[in-house]
């Protein structure tokens, strides 16, 4: 179903607070652009971790809507970011996901860039070429305690704010000792947002998780906020005993509510998630003295939910590639030094969340299904399970409108 760009006006003004959207904001393609226009062109997107570019070369590809990326660690160490199109005839120049080069090297007539993007080699192309001005055009970078970040717009928004917040809670994980232990990636068939949607409640953990129900919790009291804000007793006196052993873990979250760290518990007696809730691997990546601190959960909208324990961390990283199709990738960090049958068993070490990521992509695309049929209508979230659905929707509709202000302003 298509959306004239006025009645997106209408569905979000006539919106209910505290219930699903509407279906077009879950099918449609108009909206669909809306949101890579107003949301994944405009704001800071979690890439990749620093260490899968470990070496002088090493690259990695994205694609976000319509843009390809290229993300390349140069020779002087930095790693910087690029549109995957070349200056000559637009060409991709790195069609593979992953690997490691000397050069750029465009496939079609071989123009040659520099691991910094200047274009090297450009053959027969005249006495008045100028190659300087034919360089790959830059993506904006930062990385965040050797987490990469990208951000589309040639105006990005403030990243520093956040930065300053999460850079604490990140910096005793020690990403810069991290290796990629594994990585997964699987497409979702379901909207973008019903994946952020599933991820922000454990209403539906017991029916569907019984791996990660192990190790995770289940009361909201324990694993989340209230809606109003206030934190239980229980959980204020992990944060403190978190605080206490130099792990930074009071609850945090933006004022418009687009990112959020917390150190949260786990289940009682479980370290990692694991089956038996014991670590997954002997060597730690990082310093959290607390075996059992439970989980660094961070997410930052709208491309990444994280996890950090005490023994490895997680990142997330949520790509919308169809109004209905959505590509989660997940990777393993440990230690650099940790070995593999040694240190950490790769089964063990994913197991859980390979598993759940394929139970909750069975209910999203189950979700999407239902929500196709015409008789869908937008239902009530649980004030007591679903709070964190309610705050991700009023963000997402918050953000949409005041990004959709100006483009109304002007039509009017
Ligand atoms: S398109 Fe890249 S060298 Fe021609
Ligand atoms: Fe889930």
């Amino acid at each position: 179903m298509t959306v004239p760009t006025h009645s997106i006006y209408d569905l979000l003004a006539r919106r209910v607070p505290g219930h699903s959207l509407e279906q077009p904001f879950y099918t449609s393609p108009a909206i669909y652009e809306l949101d890579l226009e107003h949301i994944f062109y405009k704001e800071w997107l979690y890439a990749v971790p620093a260490c899968q570019l470990a070496k002088t070369g090493s690259y990695v590809t994205m694609r976000v809507g319509a843009y390809e990326v290229v993300i390349v660690r140069g020779r002087d160490g930095e790693i910087r970011a690029f549109h995957n199109s070349c200056r000559h005839r637009g060409s991709l120049i790195c069609k593979a996901r992953q690997g490691q080069v000397a050069k750029l090297v465009c496939p079609y007539h071989q123009w040659t860039y520099e691991l910094d993007g200047k274009l090297i080699w450009a053959n027969d192309m005249g006495p008045d070429f100028d190659a300087s001005k034919h360089g790959l055009k830059p993506v904006s970078l930062r990385n965040l305690e050797d987490l990469i970040y990208i951000c589309l717009s040639e105006t990005p928004p403030d990243f520093e704010t956040f930065a300053e917040l999460a850079r604490p809670y990140l910096a005793i994980h020690d990403l810069k000792d991290a290796k990629v232990a594994y990585t997964s990636t699987i497409v979702e068939k379901g909207n973008w947002k019903l994946v952020w949607e599933n991820n922000r409640e454990c209403y539906h953990c017991s029916s569907n998780h019984p791996a990660l129900c192990r190790s995770f919790p289940l009361d909201p009291n324990v694993a989340g906020v209230s809606p109003d804000g206030s934190i239980s007793d229980v959980l204020q006196a992990h944060f403190d005993r978190c605080e206490a052993a130099g792990a930074p873990a009071q609850f945090r979250i933006a004022g418009d509510g687009q990112y959020r760290l917390a150190r949260m518990p786990l289940q009682e007696k479980a370290m990692s998630y694991t089956l038996d809730g014991k670590a997954a691997v002997n060597k730690n990546l990082g310093r959290v003295a607390l075996p059992d601190a439970g989980t660094l959960l961070k997410f930052h909208y709208p491309s990444t939910w994280n996890h950090f324990l005490p023994d490895h961390s997680l990142t997330f990283r949520v790509t919308p590639i169809s109004p209905m199709e959505t590509e989660v990738t997940t990777t393993w960090l440990v230690h650099k030094d940790a070995v593999e049958g040694v240190d950490y068993d790769l089964k063990r070490l994913t197991e859980v969340w390979i598993a759940t990521n394929d139970e909750d992509r069975e209910i999203i695309e189950t979700n999407q299904q239902g929500i196709l049929s015409p008789a869908y209508v937008p239902g009530p979230y649980s004030p007591i399970q679903e709070s964190g659905v309610v705050q991700f929707v009023e963000w997402y509709a918050t953000w949409l409108e005041r990004s959709l202000t100006p483009m109304r302003q002007a039509a009017e």
